[in-house]
């Protein structure tokens, strides 16, 4: 499919620290509203204008659009990601680039099974308000280590879907793993079998794996949201190259992704 990537100055409507390190952004575009497909995401420069520092540029899933403005919501893990908090507190525009990569595959007629691991709610989000639209069968399951990390909870739970919280402590939702709170509510019958599902999964790479392993061991394929290093992102550095699997070669997670089916690509420790 086409990809109609722009860069530009996006303009800074709305910051919101939604919780300790989680900041989510609402940034004018035209181009990123009105073209973009769920999965997809845009390009940061991270850098200020004056400052000396290479370019950073680091990758952002679309997490949701309305009308011409569009939404991010991020995680402050390192350098880049610190001068971005910074930079959205102090500036009006953001330089981006996108959409870029593409989306998830989005025709299939089974119910919706989204299941998110923490900040990997982010392209998963953009899928909700999607199925929901047109009147689709959606389940989310959502796991994080601590309550302190679930963050907008009012969105997903006063939506027309049905939803699980798990957190390792136990401190919100089930006790447990998201893929461990995915098998118990299979045994409570909450759940269909998992074989009925489209399965749409973000997270951190050990999650993915874990859920897939499952999953594959079943026969059952899920389209995985993945995560890498990224420097251009629309396909000349080859920094965001993953393996496939069952055959030779490389895909770039930038422009071959960031969805893939499970089955086609080695998701990276
Ligand atoms: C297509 C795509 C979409 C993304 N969407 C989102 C999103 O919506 N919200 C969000 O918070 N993040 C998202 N990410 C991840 C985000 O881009 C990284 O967290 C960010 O680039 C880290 O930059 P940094 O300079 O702060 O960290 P760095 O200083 O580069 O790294 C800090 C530490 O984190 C590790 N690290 C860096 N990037 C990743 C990664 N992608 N996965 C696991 N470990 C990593 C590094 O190895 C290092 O140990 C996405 C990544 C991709 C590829
Ligand atoms: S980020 Fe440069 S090829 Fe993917």
């Amino acid at each position: 499919m086409k990809n109609n990537y722009l860069a530009e100055d996006a303009e800074i409507l709305n910051v919101k620290k939604e919780c300790t390190n989680i900041y989510s952004v609402w940034l004018k575009s035209e181009n990123i509203a009105y073209n973009s497909r769920p999965g997809q995401f845009i390009e940061v420069k991270v850098t200020k204008e004056d400052e000396l520092a290479p370019v950073l540029r680091r990758p952002f899933a679309i997490a949701d659009v309305k009308g011409d403005k569009f939404q991010i919501i991020f995680e402050v893990i390192g350098r880049g990601t610190k001068m971005l908090k910074d930079r959205i507190k102090q500036e009006k525009f953001l330089p981006i680039i996108g959409p870029l990569g593409n989306g998830f595959f989005l025709e299939s007629p089974k119910p919706k099974l989204l299941i998110a691991g923490g900040i990997g709610i982010a392209p998963l989000k953009s899928l909700i308000d999607y199925f929901i639209n047109k009147n689709e069968d959606i389940t989310l399951l959502w796991g994080n280590r601590d309550k302190a990390q679930f963050f907008d909870l009012k969105y997903y739970t006063d939506k027309d879907m049905m939803y699980y919280l798990s957190t390792d402590n136990g401190s919100l939702g089930f006790e447990g793993n998201v893929l461990e709170m995915m098998l118990s509510n299979l045994k409570l019958k909450n759940l269909n079998p998992l074989s009925e599902y489209e399965i749409f999964i973000c997270g951190p790479n050990v999650m993915m794996k874990a859920i897939t392993n499952y999953l594959e061991a079943e026969k059952i394929d899920s389209q995985v949201s993945l995560e890498t290093n990224m420097a251009c992102g629309f396909g000349v550095c080859q920094g965001c190259a993953v393996a496939r699997k069952k055959e030779e070669g490389f895909y770039l997670v930038c422009k071959d992704g960031p969805v893939f089916y499970s089955s086609k690509v080695e998701i990276p420790n």
